[in-house]
């Protein structure tokens, strides 16, 4: 689990120590410092974004599942529980990416799925031989 050191929302606008490139997601605090040179959608964008809660742009953006799997790296803690929205995003990725369901969806369909749609194949070529 990410780690669940609280920061307000204050103390993310004013990170200007030269290791920290903090930004809000969805009540969660990340530091991209050491992702700006390798972020797909530039640096630029990240720098833009530096301090403020990026919630809304990040989801009209929309990420990958890849995306997210990596989001978890930079995760540094969470927002204070006053200073939260606690928002749905948008586009949905982030209900995916905290729920169990989520993680269903990241590492796709588990065994049980596999077997089920195998017993329905094998059930309807077994119908449709013996008839
Ligand atoms: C920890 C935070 C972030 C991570 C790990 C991350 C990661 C990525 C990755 C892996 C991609 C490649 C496309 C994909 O796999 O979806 C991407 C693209 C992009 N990202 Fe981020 N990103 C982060 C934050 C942000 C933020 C805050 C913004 C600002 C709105 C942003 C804007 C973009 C844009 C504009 C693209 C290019 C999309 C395109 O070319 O279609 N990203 N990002």
């Amino acid at each position: 689990m990410a780690n669940e050191k609280q920061f307000t929302r204050s103390e993310v606008m004013k990170n200007d120590d030269k290791d920290t490139m903090m930004f809000i997601l969805h009540d969660k605090v990340y530091n991209v410092h050491s992702f700006l040179n390798e972020h797909p959608g530039g640096e630029e964008i990240l720098l833009d974004h530096r301090g403020t809660d990026a919630s809304e742009d990040f989801d009209d953006v929309g990420h990958s599942n890849d995306a997210m799997e990596l989001m978890k790296k930079y995760q540094v803690g969470v927002l204070v529980e006053s200073d939260k929205t606690n928002q749905l995003p948008k586009k949905g990725w982030v209900a995916r990416y905290n729920s169990k369901e989520g993680e269903k969806y990241i590492r796709g369909p588990g065994v049980p799925f596999y077997l089920l749609v195998g017993g329905i194949v094998l059930g309807a070529a077994i119908i449709f031989y013996a008839l």
